[in-house]
């Protein structure tokens, strides 16, 4: 089922991702928002359109060091960050789960794995290919929609679905 008809949007904007410094200039300004070390985000677009090179971003923005795998194999990779005491956000520790539910076939896996318990508590959890999680997901406080134009160049819709959502993307 559409997420946009499984839940409603409190807010949607449209950005354009011209090329991938666009990407990594957006994910550095999402990661300074407070609210990022607590949300739940949706990455969706097809094979390729840009999920993980956003993830990457994002995580390297937040201090992820090295090399960050995409989870496309193990379906989650977890990082634990410790943050610097001058960032306005209330935690001074975040907890990363980045999902790729591509390969996700086995429901009993979602009790088995704990990510139910993932989804249940604190940090960041970054979803590429939620659709194939599908009812297993709690609601998402921000989707992030890649699009791929002829140009190569990307069009992306984001979504806010919560506070926490909004306050990412206000
Ligand atoms: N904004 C952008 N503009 C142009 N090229 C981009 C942009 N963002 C990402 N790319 C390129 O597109 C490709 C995206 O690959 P990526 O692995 O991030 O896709 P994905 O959506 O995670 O795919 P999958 O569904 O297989 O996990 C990379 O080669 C990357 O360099
Ligand atoms: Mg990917």
């Amino acid at each position: 089922m559409d997420m946009i008809a499984r839940f409603h949007p409190l807010i949607v904007k449209r950005i354009a991702w011209p090329d991938e410094a666009t990407t990594q200039t957006f994910a550095l300004a999402l990661a300074k928002r407070p609210a990022i070390g607590k949300a739940m985000i949706e990455l969706r677009g097809d094979l390729g359109a840009g999920k993980t090179t956003f993830a990457r971003h994002l995580l390297s923005a937040l201090g992820v060091q090295g090399r960050i795998k995409s989870p496309t194999y193990a379906v989650l990779e977890t990082y634990s960050l410790a943050l610097p005491s001058n960032t306005d956000s209330m935690l001074n520790s975040i907890h990363i789960s980045h999902f790729d539910f591509y390969r996700f076939n086995d429901p009993r896996e979602w009790e088995e794995a704990g990510f139910r318990d993932i989804f249940a508590s604190q940090g960041l959890k970054l979803v590429e290919w939620p659709e194939k999680a599908g009812a297993y997901l709690p609601k998402p406080d921000l989707q992030i929609a890649i699009e791929v134009l002829n140009d190569e160049s990307r069009v992306v819709t984001l979504s806010a679905f919560t506070a926490v959502g909004t306050e990412l993307i206000a």
